[in-house]
């Protein structure tokens, strides 16, 4: 998968693709992460990206002539799946629809800022709009970076273990079990003694059981019926 990120503050990108299985995925060739200066697409001697608000108003909007040069000029070398647009009032980022993008070969993400962008740029290019929750940040990278970053753990090969990806929690619209490590006793605190009795059907059918014991407390909302 290759993903493009548009974005006016590259350098708060320069980190979070850096580390642990983000690097991996990169190293191993099953992603590539590319992100983009806007003001390399601005145009006269200030390089402007934002205006005021026709009609008045508080808070400066990205102008569409940066945004519009930046998406036509990379969508010529490569057909993109998804144009997205990072905005508190786009659909709500969860698993299912990481486990969609996941399936992706070629994925365009533009971050906002200030009070949003030209709203032609949505009209005209944008094709997935994504919230990761309802509360506002002060631009797009974080957001865009929380959600590559769910959505390169699951492609193929990316975990060493393939299989923890699908116990995450919700990826089965339930709850991850509660896990331990050694030491078995710590201070007055031991291990429930199932999980070190080897008997691994046991152990299933226990993390099945406190699954849906946890889901049921603390997201009764995931339970379909
Ligand atoms: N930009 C600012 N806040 C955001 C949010 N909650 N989700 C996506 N992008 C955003």
């Amino acid at each position: 998968m290759r993903v493009d990120i548009i974005s006016l503050l590259p350098k708060l990108l320069e980190s979070p693709f850096d580390h642990s299985i983000l690097k991996r995925a990169q190293k191993n060739g099953l992603a590539e992460i590319h992100v983009h200066d806007l003001r390399e697409y601005a145009q006269g001697k200030h390089k402007q990206l934002d205006d005021y608000s026709f009609g008045g108003g508080a808070g400066m909007v990205m102008m569409i002539e940066p945004i519009a040069n930046c998406i036509e000029s990379l969508s010529k070398d490569r057909n993109y799946d998804e144009i997205i647009y990072m905005t508190p009032d786009g659909e709500k980022f969860n698993q299912g629809m990481a486990n969609r993008l996941s399936l992706k070969e070629n994925l365009l993400i533009l971050c906002g800022h200030y009070k949003g962008i030209d709203e032609r740029i949505r009209e005209m290019f944008i094709t997935l709009e994504i919230s990761i929750g309802d509360y506002v940040l002060s631009g797009g990278e974080l957001t865009s970076a929380v959600i590559v970053d769910a959505i390169i753990r699951l492609i193929p090969g990316v975990l060493s273990d393939e299989s923890s990806a699908l116990t995450d929690s919700f990826q089965d619209d339930q709850l991850s079990p509660p896990v331990y490590t050694r030491p078995a006793k710590f201070r007055d605190s031991e291990v429930p003694p199932i999980l070190l009795s080897g008997d691994q059907k046991k152990i299933d059918e226990w993390r099945e059981e406190k699954a849906q014991e946890r889901t049921r407390d603390r997201r009764p909302d995931l339970l379909k019926d």
